[in-house]
C-alpha cells in the first residue's frame, strides 16, 4: 500500500473558508489515499497576532507535503492586502511555482454567455508565467504626494524565466489531450510586443528558438488586446496559450466567463518535481462571504486538478464527472443557474462521487 499523499490545506479568507471544506469532502468521497493538514494563514490570523507566513512556513510546505490546496486571500479589514501578498505571491515566488496552469473548459452549453457555444468550442489551457513580470513589485515612488510624484513599476523578464515557461508550455502541449481525446497541437504566445518592445523582443526570440525543438507543435502569436477580442468571438481558435504574469491574470478572468464565471474556474501553481499549489481562480468575494451562496465548483474542480497532478487519475475523473452531473441536474448555486447553497451543492456532488466510488 503506497503511503498517503500529504495535502496542506489553507482555506484563507472570505468564501475560501466556505468552498475549501466542500473540496475536501469531494476528495474524501473519492476514497483517495490522502491526509490533510490545515493551516490558519489568512486575515484572521494576521489581525490576531500579526503573522502572515510563520517562520519556516514555506520550507515546511515544501518539505512535508506533496501538494497545497488554497482557498483565497483578501479581506476588507486588511486594506493593504499585505497578508495576501505575503502568503499567495510569497508561495508563488519563494517556492518558485513558475507555471500557473489555468484550464478553460466549458462543461455544458448552459454555462456559456456566448450564443450556441458547445463544450468542444471552449477547451483551451492558459499557461501563465507566475514568478516575474510586474508582480515582483520592483520600482518605487519618488516625490510622493506632490504634484511631481513619479511611480515606477518595473516589468521584469529574465531569459531563464521566459524560456522555462515557454518550454513548459510546449511540453504541456505535446503531452496533453483535449477533452474529446484529440491531441493538443497549437501553442499561441500572447504579448504586447508592439508597444513593450524590450520584454516583447525577449519573449518573441525565445519562443522562436524553443519552437525549433518541437516541430510537431504549430505556433502562433497574438497581441493581448487582439486575443481578448478573439477569445469572445471564436474561443475554438485556442488550444494552449502561454503568456506573462499580468496578461495571464487578466485573460483568465475573461476565460472564466466562458466557462460559467469565476465560480467554475480551477488553477494550479506548478514547479515540476516540487510541491505545487492548487487554488480556484476566484478571490475571497467579500460581499458574498459567509452567506452560503458561493459556488464551490471551482474549488472542487481545483481538487480534481490537484489529484490529477498527484497521479490519482480515476479519483480526479470521478470528481469531474460529479460536477458535470451537478450542472446537468441543476444542483449548483445561483451564479450558474441553480438554486442550492454552497454546502447543499457540495453535499450533492460528494454524494454522487461516493456512489461512483462504491460502484
Ligand atoms: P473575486 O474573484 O473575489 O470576485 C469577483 C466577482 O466574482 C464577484 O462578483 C464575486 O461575487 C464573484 N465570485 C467570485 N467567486 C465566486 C464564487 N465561487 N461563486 C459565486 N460568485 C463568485 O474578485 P475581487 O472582487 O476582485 O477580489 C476580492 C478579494 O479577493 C480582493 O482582496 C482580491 O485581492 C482577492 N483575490 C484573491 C485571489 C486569490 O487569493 N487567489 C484571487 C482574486 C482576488
Ligand atoms: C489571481 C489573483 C491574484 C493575481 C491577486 C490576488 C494578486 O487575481 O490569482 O488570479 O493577480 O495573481
Ligand atoms: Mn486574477
Amino acid at each position: 500500500m503506497p503511503s498517503p499523499k500529504r495535502i496542506a490545506v489553507i482555506p484563507g479568507d472570505g468564501i475560501g473558508k466556505e468552498v475549501i471544506p466542500q473540496a475536501l469532502n469531494a476528495i474524501r468521497a473519492t476514497a483517495a489515499p490522502v491526509e490533510f493538514t490545515t493551516f490558519d494563514w489568512g486575515a484572521d490570523r494576521y489581525l490576531h497576532d500579526g503573522t502572515t507566513v510563520p517562520a519556516d512556513g514555506f520550507s515546511t510546505l515544501a518539505r512535508d507535503f506533496d501538494a497545497i490546496l488554497c482557498g483565497a486571500f483578501g479581506d476588507p479589514r486588511v486594506p493593504t492586502n499585505i497578508h495576501a501578498k505575503e502568503i499567495l505571491l510569497g508561495m508563488r515566488f519563494q517556492m518558485d511555482l513558475y507555471a500557473n496552469l489555468r484550464p478553460v473548459h466549458l462543461l455544458d452549453p448552459s454555462l456559456c454567455p456566448l450564443k450556441s457555444a458547445q463544450p468542444k468550442d471552449v477547451d483551451f489551457v492558459v499557461i501563465r508565467e507566475n514568478t516575474e513580470g510586474v508582480y515582483g513589485d520592483l520600482g518605487g515612488v519618488f516625490k510622493k504626494g506632490t504634484a511631481d510624484e513619479i511611480a515606477i513599476q518595473e516589468d521584469v523578464n529574465t531569459r531563464k524565466g521566459v524560456e522555462r515557461i515557454i518550454r513548459y508550455a510546449f511540453e504541456y502541449c505535446a503531452s496533453h489531450k483535449k477533452q474529446d481525446g484529440s491531441s493538443r497541437r497549437r501553442l499561441l504566445m500572447c504579448d504586447k510586443s508592439n508597444a513593450m518592445t524590450h520584454a516583447g523582443g525577449l519573449w518573441q526570440r525565445t519562443f522562436k528558438e524553443v519552437a525549433e525543438e518541437f516541430s510537431q507543435i504549430t505556433t502562433e502569436h497574438m497581441h493581448v488586446d487582439a486575443l481578448c477580442l478573439q477569445m469572445v468571438r471564436q474561443p475554438s481558435h485556442f488550444d494552449v496559450i502561454v503568456t506573462n504574469n499580468m496578461f495571464g491574470d487578466i485573460i483568465t478572468d475573461l476565460a472564466a466567463a466562458l466557462q460559467g464565471g469565476l465560480g467554475m474556474a480551477a488553477s494550479g501553481n506548478i514547479h515540476p518535481g516540487h510541491t505545487s499549489m492548487f487554488e480556484p481562480v476566484h478571490g475571497s468575494a467579500p460581499p458574498i462571504a459567509g452567506k452560503n451562496i458561493a459556488n464551490p465548483a471551482g474549488a472542487i474542480l481545483t481538487a480534481a486538478l490537484m489529484l490529477n497532478h498527484l497521479g490519482l487519475i480515476p479519483e480526479s475523473q470521478r470528481i469531474e464527472a460529479a460536477v458535470l452531473a451537478a450542472i446537468r441536474e441543476k444542483k449548483l448555486t445561483q451564479d450558474v443557474g441553480g438554486t442550492l447553497g454552497t454546502r447543499e451543492s457540495g453535499d450533492w456532488i460528494s454524494k454522487i462521487i461516493s456512489s461512483f466510488s462504491s460502484s
